[in-house]
């Protein structure tokens, strides 16, 4: 694979300020995020009055421990614009979560926050070793998913030619990559795959694309699947990690020449982690809740907004500014089998260190009497592998996902293809237990 680490001198300055600098930087703006909440946002008032604090009560960046969390049931409770801290005219842009049940959350930009945001998602490009002059095939759902546009708006910015593909219609995919030669492709990982396995269907080699580097996020994936899609493509695959709330893709990445865990860009984005029972913050290093408030954000500030996913902060490295960890998943996403706790990326990891078998899974949960059964319906690679081949296959599974997880499961392992196919976030758990 190339060397794509970016030039020093091409980066945003603050990217490789010092920490002291870092830190000035986010408590004035902090200081401004929180009375602009506060003044312009009804909810921040009574929230921060009920917890006894003000604006003013912040004189470091610790203090903001003593502020209240905001949760997405508050954007909720406040559908669809009761947490806008500018008037409706001034909002250039909404967009939504995706919300499978209920009402969607509604977020809103100004045309300073678009800015923003498209050079947060410029400089994670970059960081992913995209350069100016590049060309980039978005392959994220355009609408109201941040994913299309942000993506879009900021290959722009950093001055790359844009193929806006959004999602689905597969083979047209593979034909414009073939077609335009694009140098960067920004996907889901899971649709990654979908792609990969049309190529192979074709009779193309996915290594003789003009592809150098795929910018995969918005669902959890592993150093497992990284590798894969690396082989795979002889290209780099970068993480990239945000969420509507905050703004959109381009929270935090990875850069290319370490991918060791993603940047958060903590000029714009202040995160903590906490303990998510008690909501006492954690040491770095340790596992808990990230949290995040924005700095700069002017339609929709967020304070210490709780995001579900769970990972642990650490210090720089290719950048100054700190890192988190790879996210091993949200916390609703954590399945509960027999007192053990197991996320869909630990059954992930075990797959894909079993060469008889393919990175498409589907994990199905039910209840049998009292207890909780898991079965993983997983592909085997090639038509013909033979039953006794499926079958070891199969053992191995539930023998590595017993040693290393601790659970029982059983394996099912079925024909190429069967697995159904995600355009946009996969869906990894059919849970049937019932609902208490
Ligand atoms: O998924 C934004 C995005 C688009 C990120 C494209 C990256 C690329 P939402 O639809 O609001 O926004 O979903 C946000 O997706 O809280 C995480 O649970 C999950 N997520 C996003 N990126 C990653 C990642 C977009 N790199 C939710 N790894 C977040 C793991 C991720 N989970």
């Amino acid at each position: 694979m190339l060397d794509l680490a970016p030039d020093r001198a091409s980066l945003d300055p603050i990217e490789i300020a010092s920490r002291d600098e870092i830190a000035a930087l986010q408590l004035e703006r902090m200081k401004w995020s929180l009375a602009h909440a506060y003044n312009n946002v009804p909810f921040y008032k009574s929230a921060f009055e009920a917890a006894g604090v003000h604006p003013d009560d912040l004189t470091s960046l610790d203090d903001l421990k003593r502020f209240p969390f905001t949760r997405k049931s508050d954007l909720r409770d406040h559908y669809p614009f009761g947490l806008f801290a500018v008037p409706r005219e001034k909002v250039a842009r909404i967009h939504g979560s995706s919300g499978t049940t209920g009402r969607p959350t509604v977020v809103g930009y100004t045309k300073r926050d678009i800015e923003t945001w498209a050079s947060v998602m410029a400089r994670s490009i970059r960081a992913s070793g995209g350069r100016p002059g590049d060309m980039v095939h978005v392959a994220y759902g355009y609408g109201l998913f941040t994913g299309g546009l942000g993506a879009h708006y900021g290959a722009e910015a950093l001055g790359c030619t844009v193929v806006p593909m959004s999602g689905g219609m597969t083979e047209r995919q593979i034909q414009l990559i073939g077609d335009f030669k694009p140098d960067v492709i920004m996907v889901t990982p899971s649709y990654m795959l979908a792609i990969l396995d049309h190529f192979r269907a074709e009779g193309l080699d996915p290594r003789e694309t003009s592809l150098k580097v795929g910018i995969f996020g918005a669902e959890p994936w592993t150093n497992a699947m990284r590798a894969e899609i690396e082989e795979a493509f002889d290209m780099h695959a970068v993480d990239i990690y945000g969420l509507s709330e905050v703004m959109g893709p381009g929270v935090a990445n990875e850069c290319v020449e370490t991918k060791d865990g993603l940047h958060i860009w903590e000029d714009h984005f202040y995160p903590e982690v906490i303990d998510p029972a008690s909501g006492a913050p954690v040491a770095d290093g340790e596992l808990g809740e990230l949290v995040f408030t924005s700095l700069t954000k002017e339609a929709l500030p967020v304070i210490r907004y709780r995001t579900g996913d769970l990972t642990r902060l650490s210090p720089g490295t290719a950048r100054s500014m700190r890192r988190m960890e790879k996210i091993t998943g949200r916390a609703d996403d954590m399945l509960i089998i027999r007192g053990v706790n197991v996320f869909p990326t630990q059954i992930e990891e075990q797959i894909l260190k079993l060469e008889a078998l393919a990175p498409h899974y589907l994990i199905e949960v039910h209840r049998e009497g009292r207890l909780d059964t898991l079965t993983v319906h997983v592909e085997c690679r090639g038509a013909e592998a033979s039953g006794p081949i499926r079958d070891a296959a199969g053992r191995a599974l539930d023998v590595a996902v017993k040693n290393t997880v601790g659970i029982s499961i059983r394996t099912r392992v079925v024909d190429p293809g069967a697995i159904e196919r995600s355009m946009g976030k996969a869906k990894r758990v059919v849970d049937h237990r019932p609902k208490d």
